[in-house]
């Protein structure tokens, strides 16, 4: 029982990422795989390892003590296969894990305890407990291609065997292989990009670019935007619950306009004389997946061309095909017909590997000067590895083109839902931004719950709309699953 001994104790050369297991991880997968029949065993690993702390790593002595007693308990071979696997995904027990995370991390945001996850496979994610899910959030749309990819851990070990970093500013061979394949994704004329390594970062550095090409500062942003958490980008999402508590609400260079009201843009335009504007075409975090309606695009895009202002598109969640309603929208902005002066991209850019950008029009980018930015990690090899992977994958597999079909079927079945389920109400489907009312905050709570109960993972949600971002590569019978178990869980809810 090799196996079982080198999911106890690690092997550095094969699995330097891990630690020794726990006896409390021990316990916890015996009672995953023998349920009632586990207490006995436990009972007997106990007096074998008396003494032994439930949280410190096993040594070598006591992990021989463990596998003697596993392989002559007369558990079957497939048990015991069961068990070893479920420790090499995690040594440590759900519940240290939990508690490393009371104890240690910053209270910034609710913590997901309901399902920790250690192992992804296509749209499917395992928990600690061996139980599996499909993923109906993607990581916020960050996992389009899964939650575990061969081809992208293979590129990442080749590239972080011979060169795992190196500054943004030298000249890298990673950086040159995606620039010479990525050009055939992007709208028309955006050819010049800075890379950075999130979402908000890359919001903020557009809105820098933006401040030194107008030689403006005042920037419209829309009700109901969310653009992320770091200072610049807060600064231009609307919900005062994110500005307030830095003193972010009061700014006199941010404007908010509502959304899918051309008047009242042009009235700020007017009274501000902002040149800047900064919207997501679907939105998405604080508005429920809510699209802009294509008459108030073109009318924003005639605008802005009139008054010489400058339009930034952020597509961190919207963009590598999430909003597709034909073949070949890799962004929002191609769906609607329309090519900003700016581009934010991130998110599903490196299929879950951390790398987003900035991309403009070539004389835009030229009004950042040497010296303006930078950015030590911005465009690393590693980055630019996993998204000159990710975005060839996007490609093969046709990703936009599974979009429009998935998305189809996700409206029918909703619509067909709904007429067993009067709970339901509006019905929100651009590509795989995805929502629906549910009339109440409780009830998107409860369908969440017994969706997790019935082998969905699903985390989002806006007011009473619940939301789901699968992943772009979901396939038929996953949606057909999908919607199997919504609903069972939309059951009892009114
Ligand atoms: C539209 C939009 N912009 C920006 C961001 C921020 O991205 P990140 O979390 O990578 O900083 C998000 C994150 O959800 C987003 O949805």
């Amino acid at each position: 029982m090799q196996k079982l001994r080198d999911a106890i104790v690690y092997n550095r050369t094969l699995h330097p990422e891990r630690t020794n297991a726990t006896l409390e991880r021990i316990h916890e997968v015996t009672e995953n795989v023998l349920q009632d029949r586990a207490e006995k065993h436990i009972d007997q690993l106990n007096s074998l390892l008396l003494n032994v702390p439930l949280r410190q790593p096993l040594n070598e002595v006591q992990a021989d003590i463990i596998v003697d007693y596993f392989t002559g308990s007369g558990l079957s071979r497939d048990e015991l296969a069961r068990i070893a696997e479920q420790l090499e995904y995690s040594e440590i027990s759900t519940a240290e894990a939990i508690d490393l995370h009371r104890q240690y991390k910053m209270p910034v945001s609710r913590p997901e305890e309901d399902i920790i996850p250690v192992k992804g496979d296509g749209c499917w994610i395992m928990d600690t407990k061996g139980k599996w899910y499909l993923d109906m959030d993607s990581n916020y749309s960050a996992t389009n291609l899964g939650m575990a990819n061969r081809e992208i851990a293979v590129g990442l070990f080749n590239q972080a065997s011979t060169l795992i970093s190196m500054k943004e500013d030298r000249i890298q061979i990673a950086r040159a292989r995606f620039l010479k394949e990525i050009h055939s994704m992007m709208p028309e004329g955006l050819d010049q990009f800075y890379w950075q390594n999130s979402g908000g970062e890359a919001v903020d550095k557009a809105l820098k670019i933006a401040k030194a090409f107008t030689g403006t500062t005042n920037v419209i942003a829309f009700k109901g935007g969310f653009h992320g958490r770091t200072h610049g980008a807060v600064a231009v999402t609307w919900n005062e619950k994110y500005r307030k508590p830095f003193g972010l609400h009061n700014l006199d260079w941010v404007h908010f306009a509502e959304f899918n009201n051309i008047e009242n843009v042009e009235e700020l335009m007017e009274k501000t004389g902002a040149k800047i504007i900064i919207l997501e075409l679907v939105q998405g975090e604080e508005a429920g997946n809510r699209p802009a309606d294509p008459e108030f695009v073109h009318r924003l895009w005639q605008l802005a061309k009139e008054k010489g202002a400058l339009i930034i598109d952020d597509e961190v969640q919207a963009g590598f095909g999430r909003t597709a309603v034909k073949a070949g929208d890799w962004f929002a902005c191609m769906s609607y017909d329309v090519v900003p002066d700016l581009m934010v991209i991130g998110k599903s850019f490196g299929g879950g590997y951390p790398v987003t950008a900035v991309v403009a029009r070539k004389e835009i980018g030229n009004a950042m000067r040497h010296g303006y930015d930078g950015s030590t990690f911005g465009g690393n090899p590693m980055a630019m590895t996993a998204a000159l992977i990710a975005t060839r994958q996007m490609r093969e597999k046709n990703v936009t083109q599974n979009v429009v079909d998935r998305s189809r079927q996700l409206y029918e079945g909703f619509k067909e839902l709904r007429k067993k389920h009067p709970v339901m109400g509006e019905i929100r489907c651009r590509g795989l931004m995805v929502a629906f009312s549910l009339g109440s905050e409780e009830n998107v709570h409860k369908a969440q719950e017994a969706l997790a109960k019935n082998g969905v993972k699903v985390s989002l949600s806006t007011g009473a709309f619940i939301r789901f971002l699968p992943p772009t590569i979901i396939s038929r019978s996953e949606v057909d699953y999908f919607l199997k178990r919504l609903d069972k869980a939309l059951d009892g809810l009114n």
